[in-house]
């Protein structure tokens, strides 16, 4: 019977430490994921104006930066690079020596117990800022397969710990395990961005990383932001081709697609809380219009709460000391 007088919700609120003995969700340093933007060059740390405290590295500069990541006791990156040219076929996006494969070898070098994530999409490093390459106008999916393969071998040789396709082209997950298994990197696991919408939360993403699309937008592959029983058709398929983790993105106008995968899936998963997230609340917190603290921790904890079993946030190191 759940009825006052008898029952008083409050009676379990009225001391911090019965609070934290009742409390449903914790939030730990260990559930995130740090987004690092590395490029060429020397001596570069740039701040991403409009994602303040982030910032392209060059690979001298990431040194300093992965070391701090891993003495905040934060578990792993991911990994974003800017080339240093553009082509149709983004051709650097799978170079043995691009600047992510670069880039994941001084981390494994210099650091080696963090867990490096790199990010599989050829947005980056294309002329035209597509996710894929482009025949008689359209996205050739497969065609685009190919090179998602060739870029999650060319990381694998190079050190990664884990891929994470995020090109939202059909078959992605299959092609890139089946290219990870024939070079016999059979136990690397895939993170794929299984529920990955067509979202305005990317924007400040796009000015980091330099990969705004110079015509057209990535709604004929990326999720549109009104289905819901779409994206666990796209999360069953990618764990049917093999995906060891899903994800959903972004995280806070999504919280309910996160909740729903979690009863119906049991593979973990990993939501991102995205640029344009991160972007809103340091605008906000720049005015003194919010607490920032407060609310970063309410939104990771939301997050948590919704059913993520890590978290992709570029607050993972000014939260972490906190925690
Ligand atoms: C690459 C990619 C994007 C993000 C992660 N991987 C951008 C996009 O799809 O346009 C966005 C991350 C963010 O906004 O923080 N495809």
């Amino acid at each position: 019977m759940n009825r006052y007088p008898m029952t008083r919700l409050r009676r379990l609120r009225n001391k911090e430490a019965v609070r934290d003995l009742v409390g449903e969700t914790t939030l730990s340093t260990k559930d995130l994921i740090y987004p690092i933007f590395v490029t060429y060059g020397q001596g570069v740390k740039k701040e991403i104006d409009p994602m303040p405290g982030i910032h392209q590295f060059s690979l001298d500069m990431l040194v300093t930066e992965v070391k701090d990541v891993q003495s905040l006791g934060i578990p792993a990156v991911l990994l974003f690079g800017i080339p240093s040219q553009k082509d149709d076929h983004g051709t650097e996006a799978y170079k043995a020596d691009g600047i992510v494969q670069q880039a994941i070898r001084t981390i494994k070098q210099h650091t080696p117990e963090l867990v490096v994530i790199g990010d599989i999409c050829l947005c980056e490093f294309t002329s035209h800022g597509h996710c894929g390459v482009i025949s008689d106008n359209q996205i050739d999916n497969d065609r685009t397969l190919e090179l998602l393969g060739e870029m999650a071998v060319s990381q694998a040789k190079a050190g990664v710990d884990m891929v994470a396709p995020s090109a939202m082209m059909d078959g992605q997950v299959a092609a890139i395990r089946s290219a990870l298994d024939k070079n016999k990197h059979t136990t690397l696991p895939i993170m794929s961005y299984s529920a990955k919408y067509s979202s305005s939360f990317y924007g400040p993403f796009r000015i980091a990383a330099e990969s705004t699309p110079s015509y057209g937008d990535r709604k004929s592959y990326q999720m549109d932001s009104r289905n819901s029983r779409e994206a666990m058709r796209e999360i069953e398929q990618d764990l049917n081709e093999g995906a060891d983790i899903i994800m959903v993105k972004p995280a806070l106008s999504y919280l309910d697609i996160v909740a729903t995968a979690k009863t119906k899936f049991t593979s973990p998963i990993a939501v991102y809380n995205v640029s344009g997230e991160y972007s809103m609340v340091k605008a906000a917190a720049e005015q003194e219009w919010i607490d920032e603290e407060s609310v970063i921790l309410e939104i990771l904890t939301s997050i948590k709460r919704a059913g993520a079993d890590m978290i992709i946030t570029y607050h993972a190191k000014e939260i972490a000391e906190k925690l």
